[in-house]
């Protein structure tokens, strides 16, 4: 079996799916791997470490996907891209089917079988193959980074002979995985951490790492949960409130990090503009949730936009891929925790009744089959855990 791991081409895409260390592993496993040339250097992983790692390198995006039985990719194919696949091959990447299902039917008209590893169910055996995981426990601690840079004074206290320096407050808008990092990020950096979630399990997590939990706690907050372990989409009614209880709290915050999400739906505004013109110059709001839309109002995606009153509105476009050897590493690494228990005797082998493979599946033998998109339930689109 023939594995290609072809070059990134979408914009802001410094990531590549498959590490040296993976390689070697496919390879172990009877594999063989071909990677497009170039495909590391966003990366900072030369064509020479592939090589080393036993792969053959291949000139071109045709060239690598030749004779491949599998593709591992970071992001959805392009219209372009999708010109050198052919029928029967198997592709792993972040589809985005919600927001762009073009690709997913071109997949589908072409006989190949798309897998979104975004979809990967959250248990416990799916924890390492988990790329929405791998990737926001990055952004979140990026995100901190970032805004800690573009924020004009110190994190920590420091007590100086020429006076004291005052603590940053760092304010977290919804707890997942990246928000947990981001909180846990600016306490290293000494900062004085408040968080806001709507589900209710996040108000322990936020304890545990030394912040204060902040949130509009009614009944519609005790529910806010989805069995998949992601947040509902909140009333109106339950947004106005959020709202005012924490339109005072940002007023007084050096640097705000909103990561709120909603599967397959536009993020939710939490931030509007006029929380924003309440805060200090100089204050800053990362807006990690920019490519969904963004949940804070005024941010542009890959702008960093300064506001009348002097705050700066970072909203970076891929912030995992701001770390993009380390994010490579570990989304590569969930590909391969992902695939290996199915390859046997160097053949890939899935098994379509596993609930993993069932979960990540959006096409097969030329149609689309995932429920979510089915065209017998087209309405029915729900969340990623449909
Ligand atoms: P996400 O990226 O979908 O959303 C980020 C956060 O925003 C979530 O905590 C969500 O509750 C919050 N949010 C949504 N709407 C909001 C609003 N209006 N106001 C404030 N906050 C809002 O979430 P992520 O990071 O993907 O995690 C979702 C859940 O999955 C978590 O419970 C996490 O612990 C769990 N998980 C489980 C795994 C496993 O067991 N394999 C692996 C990874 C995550």
């Amino acid at each position: 079996m023939r594995i290609a791991v072809p070059k990134e081409t979408r914009d802001f895409e410094t990531r590549v799916a498959a590490s040296p260390e993976t390689v070697k592993k496919f390879i172990g496993l009877g594999a063989q791997v071909a990677v497009q040339a170039g495909a590391g250097d966003g990366a900072r992983i030369p064509d020479s470490a592939y090589e080393a790692a036993g792969a053959e390198i291949a000139k071109t995006l045709a060239a690598a996907v030749k004779d491949a039985a599998v593709v591992l990719k970071i992001q959805r194919p392009t219209a372009a891209e999708m010109k050198a696949l052919a029928k029967g091959q198997k592709l792993f990447c972040i589809m985005s089917p919600y927001a762009d299902p073009s690709i997913m039917q071109a997949c589908a008209d072409k006989g190949v079988d798309a897998f979104a590893m975004e979809f990967m169910p959250r248990i416990t055996r799916a924890q390492s193959m988990d790329v929405l995981s791998s990737q926001a426990n990055l952004s979140g601690y990026k995100a901190v980074i970032e805004g800690a840079n573009a924020y004009g004074r110190a994190f920590p206290q420091m007590m100086t002979a020429a006076g004291t320096v005052a603590p940053a407050k760092v304010f977290v808008m919804g707890v997942g995985v990246a928000g947990l990092q981001a909180i846990a990020t600016a306490r290293r950096l000494g900062a004085i951490v408040t968080a806001t979630d709507v589900r209710p399990a996040t108000e322990e997590q936020v304890q545990s790492l030394g912040g204060k939990f902040i949130a509009v706690k009614n009944e519609e907050f005790e529910q806010a949960q989805t069995e998949g372990g992601y947040a509902k989409e909140m009333s109106d009614d339950y947004k106005r409130q959020q709202a005012e209880l924490v339109a005072g709290h940002i007023a007084k915050q050096d640097l705000v990090i909103t990561t709120a999400l909603i599967p397959g739906r536009q993020a939710p505004i939490l931030v509007n503009a006029e929380m924003v013109a309440s805060m200090k110059p100089g204050s800053v709001i990362v807006d990690l949730a920019v490519e969904q839309g963004g949940n804070v109002e005024g941010a542009e995606l890959d702008a960093v936009v300064e506001t009348a009153n002097g705050v700066k509105i970072l909203g970076l476009a891929n912030m995992p891929g701001r770390l993009s050897g380390d994010a490579s590493s570990l989304f590569a690494r969930n590909h391969l925790n992902f695939l290996s228990p199915f390859i046997a005797e160097g053949a890939l082998a899935l098994d379509d009744e596993d609930e993993l493979v069932k979960g990540t599946r959006l096409t097969k033998d030329g149609t689309v089959v995932h429920p979510n998109f089915a065209a017998s339930n087209k309405n029915g689109a729900d969340g990623k855990e449909g």
